[in-house]
């Protein structure tokens, strides 16, 4: 069955921050959906025809949805724990939280509330940390299908510093691992990320049991976290002394490439920024998580001009918001911090089809390109009375995309589809 799906309908083909021919906007436009797939995007009065379904979403935005490559599924309690940085923050509020998710009961009502939450803030796709639990992976896999959502997950592998309920072992870590790539990987839309938590909650075997599996498995993502605090480089190298520094030691077990996807990234010595983009592994720069936990300011232009591809993310629970709205305007503030603009369109064009090129996964999702599948979020720039009111003096797509970054949150997507399917619920 097809339908269509009319409003203002933007997307990008290429990048803001590089080219100034980039986006695509239909004023009155729609899109042409079949089977989850996108079939054609164009003016509405080019790809109405009579007898078919319409939803009519004007005067609206509608955009591919949003992407958001590193969240931790098991902290949606831990969000907002108040006074910690980084270590301390794990060791008092996350990790407690996390053991929980050995209880397969617990691990499945988190999910589908995990996905609702997504779905509620216009997120289609997240790239997600599980617990240590296989339980906790397949409790977000089954919702994600059941929901036919694309998600990329993994189950840490983490079997030390931590505490004994969080803790697996690197041979456990690493048959987990496996039965879940077997069970999981390519079906449907779901994708696995082989996920060793950091090099502080891994040995070296365990780490070697993670690059076993990246060299097992070259079509899996992998994901970890790199240089976000500084007490944790410090502790980082005191446990790896042979390490040239801190990317050295996922460099040396086999874990970069560009599939490869490093959080935060904060800290980097010029070395590590070198290699970064020598072997094409991506940073994701995590501004809520970044501020709330006193992290750092990431260096979006310097990575960019040393030729690594980043992405944009929540980060919850250390983020401290799941719209990726709010992620967009805090990067802005954290990149004004450093001297650095993040233009409205190149932040829309970051939180989708940026996100995607981070992922590898732009024929998939991120665009309205005919054959991507029909995820898409549609945004209302006057959602809030204060909203309303600065929009009537917006004179431009651009002025209008502002303010949905800057005052923008889940009020203001008025609409999720999922694989051609509608999600939100009054
Ligand atoms: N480093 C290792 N684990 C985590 C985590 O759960 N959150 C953040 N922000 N950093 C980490
Ligand atoms: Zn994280």
């Amino acid at each position: 069955m097809q339908q269509l799906i009319r409003g203002r309908v933007l997307d990008f083909f290429a990048d803001p921050a590089e080219t100034d021919r980039n986006h695509r906007y239909h004023e009155d436009g729609a899109i042409l959906i079949q089977d989850g797939r996108i079939l054609a995007v164009g003016d509405h009065a080019d790809l109405a025809r009579d007898g078919l379904p319409e939803i009519d979403h004007r005067p609206h935005l509608i955009l591919p949805g949003f992407i958001d490559p590193h969240i931790h599924f098991p902290q949606l309690q831990v969000i907002a724990s108040w006074g910690a940085q980084l270590l301390d923050w794990l060791n008092t509020y996350t990790f407690p939280a996390e053991a929980e998710f050995a209880d397969p009961a617990h691990a499945a009502r988190m999910a589908g509330l995990f996905l609702d939450q997504l779905v509620a803030h216009g997120t289609t796709t997240a790239v997600a940390f599980c617990s240590s639990h296989r339980t906790s992976a397949e409790a977000l896999f089954t919702a994600a299908q059941a929901r036919d959502m694309a998600m990329v997950a993994g189950k840490v592998m983490m079997d030390r510093n931590a505490i004994p309920a969080v803790h697996d072992t690197a041979q456990s870590s690493y048959d987990d691992s496996k039965a879940l790539i077997e069970t999981w990987h390519g079906r449907g839309r779901q994708r696995y990320a082989i996920t060793p938590r950091f090099a502080i909650t891994s040995t070296p075997g365990q780490l070697a049991a993670a690059g076993a599996l990246a060299a097992e498995h070259p079509d899996c993502h992998v994901q970890t976290h790199l240089s976000e605090n500084r007490d944790e480089i410090a502790y980082t190298l005191s446990l790896y002394p042979q390490a040239r520094d801190y990317l050295d030691i996922y460099e040396t077990h086999g874990l970069l490439g560009p599939k490869t996807l490093l959080g935060h990234s904060i800290h980097l010595e010029p070395r590590e920024i070198a290699r970064m983009a020598e072997t094409g592994s991506r940073a994701v720069f995590c501004p809520t998580s970044n501020l709330f936990l006193g992290s750092g300011l990431f260096d979006e232009q310097g990575l960019r001009a040393a030729g690594i591809v980043s992405g944009i993310a929540t980060d919850v629970g250390g983020g401290t918001s799941w719209s990726m709205l709010t992620t967009l305007n805090e990067g802005y503030k954290v990149l004004q911090m450093r001297g650095q603009k993040l233009h409205p369109l190149a932040a829309f064009h970051w939180a989708t089809r940026g996100n995607a090129l981070a992922l590898g996964l732009e024929t998939e999702i991120g665009t309205l390109a005919p054959g991507s599948a029909a995820d898409l979020v549609v945004l209302d720039p006057r959602a809030t009375p204060a909203m309303a009111l600065r929009a009537e003096r917006a004179r431009s797509l651009a002025e209008e995309l502002f303010i949905l970054q800057i005052m923008g949150d889940d009020r203001a997507v008025a609409q999720t589809y999922v694989s051609g399917r509608a999600m939100k619920t009054a």
